[in-house]
């Protein structure tokens, strides 16, 4: 009796463990605006390749002149690269003209090989003009679903709480690999959601994974 009752509890877990695991994989993209920066970069990049974690990089083209090393090994790690404008100034302001010349600058200035598939306008401000500026650069616009406000606060462990207490499966959390505090926030963000089943996946493979297509000039909060 005792036996059967054993074989049958092993045969349930058996067949219902597996179900659980795929339900249980969660997605999350960390994303990071207005580096790319020097040793903030670095250091995350090392933090994030330790752990197996992917991110996608807004950047800045008047950065990108200063530190295309840093881009380039954004690129190199599998990472994803986006454009945050070439001046960080506010896009909703900019006339057609100006937001063209901002993207194709910022393009120019992107290791090679290196294909951005979204646009975030500084400040996630944006006009119908900036809209249009990204379709014609066949760029998706990216905004994001979790701000902990890690530039204002400079609190690792703050940041991390907000972030732990807001995410679900799909969200964009927003954060700026500019400081010591949002590097040291994101990589405990990552170790506690590993143990609580999140994978980290950049924002294409995110949007991949929900079946869902990028279409340029359409706006992107989080992916469900
Ligand atoms: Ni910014």
């Amino acid at each position: 009796m005792f036996l059967k009752r054993l074989l049958c509890l092993l045969l349930c877990v058996f067949l219902v463990s597996p179900v659980c695991a795929a339900e249980q994989t969660k997605y999350v993209a960390l994303t990071f605006d207005d580096g790319p920066s020097g040793r903030f970069t670095r250091a995350l990049l090392d933090g994030l390749k330790d752990r197996g974690a992917k991110a996608t990089f807004l950047l800045c083209g008047y950065r990108l002149k200063d530190y295309p090393r840093e881009a380039k090994r954004i690129c190199a790690e599998g990472h994803e690269i986006g454009l945050h404008g070439y001046s960080h100034g506010c896009m909703a302001k900019m006339c057609q003209e100006e937001l063209e010349r901002e993207i194709a600058d910022t393009l120019a200035l992107l290791p090679e090989g290196c294909r951005p598939a979204f646009l975030r306008p500084p400040g996630g401000k944006y006009s119908k003009e900036v809209l249009d500026a990204a379709e014609q650069a066949d760029l998706g616009v990216l905004g994001w679903s979790v701000d902990p406000r890690d530039w204002a606060t400079h609190d690792a462990s703050g940041i991390r709480r907000q972030v732990l207490e807001q995410v679900r499966s799909g969200d964009v959390i927003l954060l700026h690999d500019m400081s010591d505090s949002s590097v040291e926030a994101a990589l405990a963000i990552v170790d506690a959601l590993k143990l609580q089943g999140y994978e980290f996946v950049t924002v294409t493979e995110l949007a991949r994974l929900t079946g869902q297509a990028i279409e340029p000039g359409k706006v992107y909060m989080r992916f469900s």
